[in-house]
């Protein structure tokens, strides 16, 4: 049976970074997988997290299981994180579910939406993650997409998201990128929140927000607006969270799904449902991320300098995006009609460079430089030793055409 087998092709993004490290160069640039990395070019765990796995190591009473929707300080923490003054009031209607990753989540919400309604259509933005439309189609979950950036201006085609999902019928489901829009870097503006959620309420669409970068925009307040608008119109919404990311905690596998029913019954229906599709898949969520989390957000000194670290992230790649906006303009290069501007407006690890496959590959093969064939790059990944390196390869590609 397994000499039937034949090779999977890579993983667009995490195949990326196996060939990264099988390149031999010494000036190698990855710009690929989302993940942050400092002025030194390193990953290093928060100082926050260092502290509560020290904590946890002295008090951590068992290693026995968790119960398939998580530890229960997680759940509740996450719940006053993502909901904030609403959390108490919104209690009873919500299903709050730990899981392995923002990946996990998406999954099992996936499993569990097919499972309750198999006819239902799940609207994808395009462009979105590629690990999207791959999920949903494990899951066997219907999909359609909706336009949702324009190439030729850099940000966002409102009115043709506006024009696609005016077609969706009600019980379907619609994709959001809660904040910082993998990969196009281009979010609504609060008007357009109100707009989407106004839409979804009035066509019974469940919004389902994939929220993995909170805080990597403008702040935990700021990047929480298209929650809280939705939350505001519709009576019913999931959000999946990820901690990879804003808690570094990338191999740790830790995220949350956040269900809002439209009253008590349907959040427990839900939960069940929930616990069902994480038995037959993982039996029960891993622990140490989820607690280093709790351990985080319950401790206020943990707290505070987690959120000091979270805006030193965010302002770093903010910089970045200023200085690479400023040294494609003085090489002369320009990525769009109107400018190298969008780089810097633009919001979270990623933009879309505007730059074609065969130019990308031409970034690879002729300087190292690594980004995902879309023409996706993680602004986070550039170094400032490395900018110029960066600069220079998308200014040789581009004019080599
Ligand atoms: C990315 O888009 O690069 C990240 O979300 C990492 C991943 O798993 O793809």
């Amino acid at each position: 049976m397994l000499a039937h087998i034949q090779p999977a092709p890579p993983d667009p993004i995490l195949g990326l970074t196996e060939a990264f490290r099988a390149d031999p160069r010494d000036a190698k640039v990855n710009l690929g997988v989302g993940v942050y990395r400092d002025a030194d070019g390193q990953t290093p765990v928060l100082e926050a997290v260092k502290q509560a796995e020290r904590v946890l190591v002295e008090t951590q009473p068992t290693k026995n299981y968790l119960p398939i929707d998580g530890d229960p300080g997680y759940t509740r923490v996450i719940r006053e994180l993502l909901l904030g003054d609403r959390a108490e009031e919104l209690a009873d209607r919500t299903a709050t579910f730990a899981t392995p990753g923002g990946t996990g989540g998406l999954r099992v919400l996936a499993d569990t939406l097919h499972h309750v309604e198999s006819d239902a259509t799940l609207w994808m933005p395009a462009p979105t993650w590629p690990n999207h439309p791959v999920i949903f189609a494990a899951a066997s979950l219907p999909t359609r997409t909706y336009r949702y950036f324009d190439p030729k201006t850099n940000a966002l085609d409102f009115a043709a998201a506006k024009t696609d999902l005016a077609q969706a019928n009600p019980g379907d489901a619609v994709l959001l990128h809660g904040c910082c829009h993998n990969p196009t870097g281009v979010d609504p503006s609060p008007e357009q929140w109100a707009e989407l959620a106004a839409l979804a309420a009035d066509r019974e669409l469940l919004p389902v927000i994939d929220l993995a970068y909170l805080g990597f925009g403008d702040g935990i307040e700021a990047d929480g607006q298209g929650v809280r608008a939705i939350l505001a119109a519709c009576p019913e919404a999931a959000v999946i969270l990820s901690f990879s990311k804003n808690f570094s905690l990338y191999r740790e596998r830790v995220g949350a799904i956040v269900v809002i029913g439209r009253d008590p019954q349907v959040a427990s229906n839900v939960l069940s449902r929930l616990k069902q599709a994480a038995r037959r898949n993982y039996s029960n969520p891993p622990a140490h991320g989820a607690e280093v989390v709790r351990t985080v957000l319950t401790t206020p000194a943990l707290r505070e300098q987690w959120q000091g670290e979270l805006d030193t992230m965010r302002e770093r790649i903010k910089s970045t995006r200023t200085a690479l906006t400023a040294g494609l303009d003085a090489r002369g290069v320009t990525l769009s009609a109107s400018g190298n501007a969008f780089i810097a407006q633009q919001r979270g690890m990623f933009t879309m460079t505007g730059l074609t496959t065969e130019q990308v590959v031409a970034m690879r093969e002729r300087h190292a430089v690594y980004a995902v064939d879309s023409g996706r790059i993680n602004v986070a990944g550039i170094t400032p030793d490395r900018l110029d390196t960066v600069c220079d390869a998308i200014a040789d590609a581009t004019s080599a055409g």
